[in-house]
């Protein structure tokens, strides 16, 4: 490990993102549509975050939730989108060593707080489905903050072992990373260190953190469904088809994305269908969770038609 060849090498500080590749006639097309998706994704999901803040009505757990789930999803597409956008105007591809692994620290710890607050999302709906009676006492608002506390912190310590690991890795050339951000394992592989234990670590955090939430997200929607299945009034199954049609995509697109990047085998064929796969998942999943949490619900279609109106936006900004 210490003491091989890389000694004599230069290290490298910089590395070159090749994001899409040569395509100098689609970079302005690829940037306007970048461009176009940060700022409905922006619009959609602080407007959603004004709104649960601002209006005592959405002060239910339900709705924090879905409220830190848009606040995270700022931050998600904060942390490489802008970065995109400018190495496509300019054409200007490096990204230093730390300014990757910043990167990577802060989508990391993003991606792990959703998960948790996925399953926070689906047991919140599994009370109150399930246990309607007890919902109130079950989840109130002090649990709820528990929890929020609990997967923001949870997402930073998994990102913070991980980045630890990735922080004794020297580079020495090749620099490329054939992608449009700092992946975990491109990044590994570019090092001249031994890097066995870092995909090890990468490997045992990325299921340490993911699985528990996945298979509480799972349990929840069984249940759910289970229940469902008794019920015979069709209003029932009316709500409770409403919370899965919600729901379900949204954690289906998360997690079947996650386990194609992460857990297929790497072969040369799949790279381009993983960027894809990627570009789904960190750039479309951002933009469609309003949309898809929000818009299928009455309430909040209605606070938001609302506030749009300029006289109600007024009002929800004096009660700020
Ligand atoms: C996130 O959840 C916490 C705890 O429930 C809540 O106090 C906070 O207002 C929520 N944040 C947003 C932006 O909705």
């Amino acid at each position: 490990m210490e003491g091989t060849d890389w000694r004599n090498q230069t290290t490298i500080t910089e590395l070159i993102l090749l994001g899409f590749g040569e395509l100098p006639d689609l970079k302005i097309l690829l940037f306007l549509m970048f461009l176009v998706i940060y700022m409905a994704t922006m619009a959609g999901n602080t407007l959603i975050v004004m709104l649960v803040v601002a209006d005592q009505h959405f002060h239910t757990p339900m709705y924090l939730f879905l409220g830190n789930l848009s606040y995270l999803e700022i931050c998600y597409t904060s942390t490489f989108l802008p970065r995109l956008l400018v190495s496509l105007l300019t054409g200007d591809r490096t990204i230093s060593v730390s300014g990757c692994i910043t990167q990577l620290y802060f989508s990391g710890s993003l991606a792990a707080t959703e998960c948790y607050l996925l399953a926070a999302m689906s047991y919140d709906q599994y009370l109150a489905i399930c246990k309607a009676l007890h919902y109130s006492t079950l989840m109130n608002n002090s649990f709820c903050l528990q929890l929020a506390a609990g997967e923001w912190l949870n997402g930073c310590l998994a990102s913070i072992i991980f980045v630890l690991f990735l922080s004794h890795l020297i580079f020495c050339g090749p620099n490329e990373i054939d992608h449009f951000y700092c992946d975990p394992i491109p990044l590994i592989e570019l090092s001249c260190s031994d890097t066995h234990l870092s995909i090890l670590v990468d490997f045992i955090i990325v299921s340490l953190f993911t699985l528990p939430p996945f298979l509480l997200t799972l349990t929840s929607y069984v249940f759910i469904l289970d229940s469902t299945l008794r019920i015979s009034s069709t209003i029932g199954r009316q709500k409770v088809f409403s919370t899965y049609s919600s729901h379900l995509p949204v954690v289906t697109i998360f997690y079947g994305t996650i386990i194609i990047v992460y857990m297929l085998p790497k072969h040369d064929t799949l790279r381009d269908l993983n960027k894809v796969v990627s570009l789904c998942f960190t750039v479309l999943t951002p933009l469609v969770n309003p949309l898809i949490y929000s818009l299928r619900n009455r309430e909040v279609k209605e606070a938001l038609s609302k506030a749009l109106c300029i006289c109600g936006f007024h009002k929800n900004m004096q009660r700020l």
